[in-house]
């Protein structure tokens, strides 16, 4: 079985071609980074009309890449939501047009669910295993029983760990986006402990009785350190110092939250052989992040995955994927099915997490 994916859903126009043996045909990504940059953000409108303007060439692309024909094609799935609602609309659209047009089966995909099965395309992930999703938009610790089924154990009280990176990092008068650039600058700080010392910062949430974020006071404390710098041009050295004691939080943030949550999972299910922790979204691009959390899953002794970097920030063969799933459970959409800007992956399925 072979499935266009198309996703519009922030800033990157992208669309692949993936088969149901877990082959990627073709994955285009076309990110908008130059026409958001000089706002420090992503600006709604201009990432729809960016879209607009890219996403026909894309699907050309994606199309010419795998060297197919819309009648090798067996369905079209498309992010539905959440997100941007303008961007989701027109790749919504476009890929209602194809459907249309060459009589193919339709897939309203969720893309926080297309992030959350990226591991079964990628690691073979078998169900269910524990994830954290970690994006832009969201910060999540949820179960994913099967397609469709996901136990919520916690999530953010605020912002979304992506969203603290970035602003934090624009405070640290980092460019967009401040993810991978505070990333980068915090590979280049020498002395760890001096860093630390200088740079304290809290770690939100720590020893809490739940599986709960919280990281907006993590985001005033390291604005706080930024203006508390000395007058003038912002030191490379004081930054990247800055930048690694804000990493070093996140991690032991992350370490306790995910901790708690593999105790759950286990506590779930006692006797599960398979047992696994996948992070996905596009903060599991941070090699830090990748690393705290494997020697996590190590000392639970557990197995962990995740997508190669590639594939955790946004692009087409997750949903591609995720329509892959889908459909092979029957699922369908019609074409009069609405663009959602939210919606939560437990609405798809609700169940409850045992306490
Ligand atoms: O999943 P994604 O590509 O888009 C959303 O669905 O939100 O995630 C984007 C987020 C941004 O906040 C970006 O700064 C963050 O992922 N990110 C990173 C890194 N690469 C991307 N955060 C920390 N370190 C990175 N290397
Ligand atoms: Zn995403």
């Amino acid at each position: 079985m072979k499935i266009l994916g198309i996703e519009t859903s922030c800033d990157e126009t992208a669309a692949a071609i993936v088969d149901s043996d877990k082959n990627i045909l073709s994955n285009i990504v076309l990110t908008q980074l130059k026409d958001h940059s000089v706002f420090g953000g992503v600006v709604p409108e201009i990432a729809a009309r960016a879209h607009l303007d890219h996403m026909d060439k894309v699907v050309e692309a994606a199309m010419k890449d795998a060297g197919c024909d819309f009648a090798d094609l067996d369905a079209i799935a498309a992010t539905c939501g959440p997100g941007l609602i303008g961007g989701v609309m027109i790749g919504m659209m476009t890929a209602k047009a194809i459907a249309a047009t060459h009589q193919l089966p339709f897939i309203a995909v969720n893309h926080l669910e297309a992030h959350a099965l990226t591991p079964r395309l990628t690691d073979n992930a078998p169900f269910p295993y524990l994830l954290l999703l970690a994006s832009g938009g969201h910060t999540q610790l949820l179960i994913v029983e099967d397609v469709g089924q996901y136990t919520l154990l916690g999530g953010t009280l605020d912002d979304a760990l992506g969203e603290c990176f970035d602003k934090s990092a624009k405070a640290m008068g980092l460019p967009f986006p401040g993810g991978p650039h505070l990333e980068k600058i915090a590979q280049s700080c020498t002395d760890h402990d001096a860093a630390l010392a200088r740079f304290p910062l809290p770690t939100p949430m720590k020893g809490r009785k739940n599986c709960d974020f919280s990281f907006s006071g993590l985001k005033t404390a390291a604005r706080t350190h930024v203006q508390n710098l000395p007058e003038g041009a912002l030191k490379e050295d004081d930054i990247a110092a800055l930048a690694y004691s804000f990493e070093t939080a996140v991690c032991n943030v992350l370490t306790d939250r995910c901790s708690r949550a593999i105790d759950a999972y286990k506590q779930r299910y006692p006797q599960l052989e398979t047992a696994s922790f996948v992070v996905a979204g596009g903060v599991a691009a941070n090699t830090a992040i990748r690393n705290t959390l494997m020697s996590l899953a190590e000392n639970h002794k557990i197995s962990f995955r995740v997508p190669p970097v590639s594939l955790c920030s946004d692009n087409g063969a997750m949903i591609a994927w995720a329509g892959i799933e889908n459909y092979a459970r029957g699922k369908e959409d019609p074409l009069n099915i609405a663009a959602r800007p939210r919606w939560p992956l437990e609405e798809l399925h609700k169940t409850t997490a045992a306490s």
